[in-house]
């Protein structure tokens, strides 16, 4: 039947305007996937919207919407049929969720009570979810594998675990339910065309996004949180993934949900390399990609960061059949690359 081989292909994408959606919506284009984006565009732009639209060269589905708007999310699952719903859409600065508990709060969790309960309406019982390394807390064996206990110390983090209570919780209710949380681990990267990459408001939180902006002059240097934590060189030490490796991991979690026949339940998933790589590592190699100097000073450390944090990659691996295949310097370059023709992302046109 035509139309159920037609159906089994299309995914709704909350949050498919953001820097991870949009490098799935192509990867998942590219996989015979049709995409529909939901997005309410409030950490985003809709230029990356039409630069999508240009690497795949045809338009892509885009809906203006919030994710806790019921009746808006309605209207898309009458217009559409969908096979399963990859579920970006959400907050993600930790500092933010500190001053802002109930925004976040408010997006990551009622508005993934809002987004489930609307497919359970119309049947959509199967969800990829946006989850995070952050879940497992201080972790106390290295590697982390799934199983490893989960805590948090942040809102953002809360929201995330708080979260994968609910999906566990759903998939004990009813057993029709295929729910996959994906842990990341440290996305950074960008598209290999240089047209799409994270594009931060603001001064960048996270590591990769203030190095390229030091390399491309918009900032002066880099602080450094901690030289003193028990790792090869005295800075932290994380599990970076290329943001294109991370969105081959969802097109093989939907393949792999497309495969079986029977309901999956909760089955969470890390996505990370399985190599930890320093602060210092990776300034070092953006230097040498990028060849300009990368000034840098050693401050404290940031409330709440870890020693050490990386994955084991075995379950993707084994259940998937997908790891991640790009390096560091691969990182870097396409990072570079995105920056250097993007000194102001999305504004620079
Ligand atoms: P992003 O901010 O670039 O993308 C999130 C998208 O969701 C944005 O386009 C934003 O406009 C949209 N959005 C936010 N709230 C919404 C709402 N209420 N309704 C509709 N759309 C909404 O972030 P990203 O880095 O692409 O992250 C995607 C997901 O992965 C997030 O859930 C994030 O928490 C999670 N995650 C990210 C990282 C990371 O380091 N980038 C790591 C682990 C997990
Ligand atoms: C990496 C390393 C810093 C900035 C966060 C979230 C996590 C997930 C990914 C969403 C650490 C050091 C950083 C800087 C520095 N996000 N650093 N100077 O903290 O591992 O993870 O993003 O889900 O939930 O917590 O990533 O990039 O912020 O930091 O020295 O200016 O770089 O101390 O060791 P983190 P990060």
């Amino acid at each position: 039947d035509i139309n159920m081989e037609n159906y089994k292909n299309k995914i709704l994408v909350t949050g498919g305007a953001g820097y991870i959606g949009s490098h799935t919506c192509i990867a998942l284009h590219e996989a015979g996937y049709e995409v529909v984006i939901y997005d309410n565009l409030s950490n985003s732009s809709f230029e990356a919207v039409n630069r999508v639209s240009s690497l795949i060269g045809q338009p892509i589905d885009f809906i203006e919407g919030d994710i806790r708007d019921a009746d808006s999310l309605r209207q898309v699952f009458v217009a559409h049929r969908f096979f399963g719903v990859i579920h970006f859409a959400g907050l993600k600065a930790v500092g933010e969720s500190v001053a802002k508990p109930l925004m976040y709060y408010d997006n990551n969790v009622s508005g993934t009570i809002t987004l489930l309960k609307i497919m359970a309406e119309y049947e959509v019982k199967k969800l990829v979810f946006s989850s995070s390394a952050t879940v497992y807390g201080d972790p106390e064996i290295l590697p982390i594998n799934e199983d490893s206990p989960r805590s948090c110390t942040n809102p953002y983090g809360q929201s995330k675990l708080t979260v994968e209570h609910v999906l566990e919780d759903l998939a004990l209710s009813d057993n029709s339910w295929s729910l996959i949380p994906l842990r990341y681990f440290n996305p950074v990267g960008a598209h290999p065309s240089g047209q799409i990459g994270e594009d931060p408001n603001d001064i960048p939180n996270n590591l990769m996004p203030y190095i390229s902006q030091v390399a491309v002059g918009k900032l002066d240097k880099l602080s450094i949180f901690g030289d003193d934590y028990a790792t090869v060189d005295g800075t932290g030490v994380r599990d970076f993934i290329h943001v294109t490796d991370l969105a081959q991991g969802h097109v093989a979690a939907l393949n792999y949900l497309k495969q079986q026949k029977q309901s999956l339940g909760f089955l969470p998933i890390n996505l990370g390399s399985g190599k930890g790589t320093s602060v210092l590592e990776l300034v070092r190699a953006f230097s040498a990609v990028s060849a300009k100097d990368i000034p840098f000073q050693f401050v404290g450390r940031r409330a709440g960061d870890i020693a050490s944090c990386y994955a084991s990659a075995d379950k993707a691996q084994e259940l998937l059949g997908w790891k991640a295949s790009l390096s560091i310097t691969d990182m870097c370059q396409d990072t570079w690359r995105w920056q250097s023709i993007n000194p102001n992302g999305y504004n620079s046109i």
